[in-house]
This record gives C-alpha cells, sequence and structure tokens, in this order.
C-alpha cells in the first residue's frame, strides 16, 4: 500500500526524481481524475502522484474534479496527501518563492462540486473543519523543514478564490482585513473533500506573487513562472526530507 500522494499543483506536473512503476487510469463514481496516477517510488519509498491541472497543464481551477482526484487517492489506500500549490503574498512577510504552510483557510470559491455527502445518504453528515489541514502531517512537513536552509513559513491563512482571474486590488484588501496571508484558487475544494474522506491533508505553498495591488507593477505569468521555476526546486529539497522522515 501506498500511503503517501502528492497532489501537484501549477509548475509541477511531473516529480523529478520519481521512479515511475507505473501509470493508473482511474474512474470513480464522480468521473475522471484529472489525469493518470503515477505509481513510483521517491527517495527508497513508493509515492502517487497525481497533477492537479492534468498532465499538461490544461485543466483551469475552476474546473478540476476536486471529487474525483480525492476519491482517487482514497481508493488506492493513501492516508496522507501533501498539495503542492502556487500562492500570491498578501501578508508582506510573505515573499516570493519563500514557502508557506498555511495552518487555516478561508473559501471565497463557488459554484464547485464541493461534498460527497450530498446524495443518497442515510443521514445527514457534517464533518468538524476547525482545523482543515492535519496536524500530524503538518508537524511531519515542520519538522522536515527544519533540517533546509531556505526560509519556510511555519503558519498562515490560505484564502481559496474562485479564479480563473487574478484578485482586484479591493478583494486582495478585504481578504487581509478577514485575515488571509497568501491567496491561491485551488485549496478548496481539495482540503474539505480530503477530510471528508478521512484522509490527513496538509499544503505546502509556494509564494509566486504579490497578491494584486501589493506591488506597483502589473502581476504577469512570465513573472509567475519565473518564481515558480526557482520555487518548485524548494519544494522538491522539502519533500525529500519528508520522505526521509517517513522511510
Ligand atoms: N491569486 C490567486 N491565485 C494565485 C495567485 C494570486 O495572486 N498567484 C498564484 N496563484
Amino acid at each position: 500500500m501506498t500511503d503517501l500522494a502528492i497532489i501537484g499543483g501549477t509548475g509541477l506536473t511531473n516529480l523529478e526524481g520519481i521512479e515511475i512503476t507505473h501509470r493508473q487510469m482511474m474512474y470513480t463514481p464522480y468521473g475522471e481524475p484529472s489525469a493518470p496516477v503515477t505509481h513510483g517510488n521517491y527517495g527508497g519509498k513508493s509515492i502517487i502522484f497525481l497533477p492537479r491541472h492534468g498532465a499538461r497543464h490544461t485543466i483551469p481551477p475552476h474546473k478540476i474534479n476536486y471529487r474525483a482526484n480525492i476519491w482517487a487517492l482514497k481508493e488506492l489506500g493513501v492516508t496522507n496527501v501533501l498539495a503542492i500549490a502556487a500562492v500570491g503574498g498578501i501578508n508582506p512577510q510573505m515573499k516570493d518563492k519563500e514557502l508557506v504552510i498555511p495552518h487555516q483557510l478561508i473559501d471565497y470559491t463557488w459554484s464547485r462540486e464541493h461534498t460527497f455527502f450530498s446524495e443518497g445518504l442515510s443521514h445527514v453528515t457534517h464533518i468538524d473543519f476547525t482545523e482543515p489541514y492535519c496536524p500530524e502531517l503538518r508537524d511531519l512537513i515542520l519538522d522536515a523543514a527544519k533540517q533546509l536552509p531556505f526560509k519556510i513559513h511555519q503558519q498562515g491563512v490560505y484564502g481559496a478564490t474562485q479564479g480563473p482571474r487574478l484578485e482586484t486590488a479591493a478583494e486582495i484588501n478585504r481578504m487581509e482585513k478577514e485575515g488571509c496571508d497568501i491567496v491561491g484558487m485551488t485549496g478548496m475544494p481539495e482540503a474539505a473533500l480530503a477530510r471528508e474522506l478521512e484522509l490527513c491533508y496538509a499544503t505546502c505553498a509556494i509564494v509566486v506573487n504579490p497578491a494584486a495591488g501589493k506591488n506597483t507593477n502589473p502581476i504577469t505569468m512570465s513573472e509567475i513562472e519565473k518564481n515558480l521555476a526557482e520555487g518548485v526546486h524548494q519544494v522538491r529539497d522539502l519533500l525529500n526530507q519528508i520522505l526521509l522522515k517517513l522511510a
């Protein structure tokens, strides 16, 4: 059984260093996941990898089949899910290329299929989501991060927006007042669906731009891609440490 899955975000459609054993097409009651699931070994440990936006990065945040992705991982016997996500920095301390391990989130998304608990129920179910990220997996990540020479923020509030457009400066000001430190488009409903299926889920966010209005320049895709390409190396180093801890 493989117990760790990585959901790769923008900039991480494959995992360098993963020795691929096979790829598996999956079908779930909710449709197909974003891509065939990659099974492999990474640092001597078996691991599953799923690119959230599809193998060729073609699925925008609001079109991702989050339910199929999470269901497929559960069906494969995964117990821990590490989600990698690119984000904009709202808190001025969270700068480009730095990593953030969020401890809380606020959901601003709408109209996404966001629950497994809506049809054919024998009883109405409400999950406890007080702590949206799994404390055990967060602790393991933060412990792994201690060995690394670069800045990793130990907590932060992730604001999940609908996308695919970026936010207005006023929206970011409002989110800042409401307590958000970082902003991304994929954190929800992914985290809640993982909790519904009792998966231990945590996120490693890479800051790839100052959020709207936090810099005088407009936000460009080339800036995002450049920061991502550099930040992804740090994610890989962190992953290696996490896998050493799990071994
Ligand atoms: N806003 C929302 N999502 C993002 C951003 C942003 O500024 N940067 C990367 N993903």
